[in-house]
């Protein structure tokens, strides 16, 4: 397998072959060397806040539990008996001291320790059991603004390192809430018949808004909800970004969602805490996308998990503000159902064009998609951070690059 049969960057031309949603062999490498090796957002810390508190997961297709134990720490275990495999724990959230398999029954303690094995007097050898002392964990376990990321590569960089310059940003979105942190509630879960890097690429595209979701904004206009006016302001004050670790960031006007009252009432909550000018910063709606798994949007967090090469799953979870009148909330988680939730206006046409896309990846004939938008009027900020208009794949380069530095060995001055 070699970089240029998938990847043209050039200076001129930046193009993807459509194999790279449909490959098994780059999928295999894609769990190994990208969900694997690189940080993956598993939690938020709202959803474990006391001792005994976990939610089952994937990290690629490693299926986990994130678990807080009972001395408070997090645990990211594999959710794989040490017996034979079958999956320990089957349950979304909870509450537990430990997790019993309920195939032959072996025990867990919520840290991981096997602490019991069903009728084991006289069943094994002496020292059979000697190297199976609990479920198998994570490398590393790391938190950054109540964001819980694992990585299974003991060799990582630190999560600091990982998140580089997007940290700022990360920063004004866990600043949205006047009281550190927000608050998870659980997701909204759904699957679209395509490959995982689509979503991935989709957040932070701002060439798509206002085509896909023409007819959508009318409906939304017509019923009084100011939709295509923000799309408009963002492809005019709007900003991407790309960053050197493949993270990415759509940029759009001001939050605006809210009615004047209750946008007045959240300024006054952020202006306690923040001078005027990390106010307007915070104000700025982003889509940020950090590689590999996980949008934090104005709303919510949305998270990534392959199922397949041409299976997704993704979880959207609104994020509850702290410090704020509960009717800010309101407003906007209903305004996050009315356009993301699985029945809203704009995200069905997301994911049933991420399905078009994966047939049309099937063409024979189809050798390169282009995604050169902006090449060449990017603003280079420094860092490992380009600039560019809202309208350009300067995003989606960013997340190809790093993907492909991981997956197929891509030469990281970028001169191919
Ligand atoms: S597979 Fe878990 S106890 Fe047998
Ligand atoms: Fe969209």
């Amino acid at each position: 397998m070699n970089v240029t049969d998938f990847v043209v960057d050039n200076g001129t031309d930046f193009w993807i072959s459509p194999r790279v949603y449909t490959d098994q062999e780059l999928y295999r490498r894609e769990m190994e060397q990208v969900f694997r090796t690189s940080w993956v957002y598993v939690a938020h810390e709202s959803e474990l806040t006391k001792p005994g508190d976990y939610l089952t997961t994937h990290v690629g297709e490693e299926p986990v539990i994130v678990s807080r134990d009972d001395t408070g720490k997090i645990n990211v275990l594999v959710n794989a008996c040490r017996h034979r495999a079958a999956v320990v724990c089957r349950e979304e959230r909870g509450n537990s001291k430990a997790f019993r398999c309920p195939y032959h029954g072996w025990a867990y303690r919520n840290n991981g320790d096997l602490i019991g094995v069903a009728q084991r007097v006289g069943a094994y050898l002496d020292g059979a059991l000697r190297n199976v002392d609990g479920l198998l964990r994570a490398a590393k376990v790391e938190s950054y603004r109540g964001l819980i990321f694992c990585t299974f590569d003991p060799q990582a960089p630190t999560l600091i390192e990982h998140l580089g310059t997007v940290r700022r940003y990360v920063d004004l979105w866990a600043d949205m809430s006047p009281e550190p942190e927000g608050r998870l509630l659980p997701p909204h879960r759904f699957e679209y018949g395509g490959n995982w890097k689509m979503q991935a690429e989709n957040g932070a595209d701002g060439y798509h808004p206002a085509v896909l979701h023409q007819s959508a904004f009318e409906t939304l206009d017509h019923f009084g909800v100011r939709s295509r006016a923000l799309s408009n302001e963002m492809l005019k004050v709007g900003k991407v970004r790309g960053f050197k670790e493949g993270h990415a960031i759509l940029e759009g006007g001001p939050v605006a969602r809210l009615n004047p009252k209750l946008l007045a009432s959240y300024q006054r909550a952020l202006r306690e805490r923040h001078d005027e000018e990390r106010v307007q910063q915070i104000l700025l709606r982003r889509h940020i996308f950090i590689f590999p798994n996980v949008y934090l949007m104005d709303g919510n967090i949305r998270t990534i998990l392959p199922r397949s090469v041409d299976r997704t799953e993704v979880r959207s979870y609104f994020m509850e503000l702290r410090g704020v009148d509960p009717a800010i909330n309101e407003e906007r988680l209903s305004d996050l159902q009315r356009r993301l939730g699985t029945t809203g206006f704009i995200g069905p046409d997301d994911l049933e064009t991420f399905a078009a896309v994966q047939t049309g990846s099937r063409s024979r004939s189809l050798r390169w998609m282009v995604m050169s938008r902006g090449l060449g009027r990017e603003e280079d900020l420094g860092d490992g951070e380009l600039m560019a208009l809202p309208s350009d794949e300067t995003p989606q380069r960013a997340i190809y690059r790093e993907w492909a530095r991981r997956v197929l060995a891509y030469p990281s001055d970028r001169s191919l």
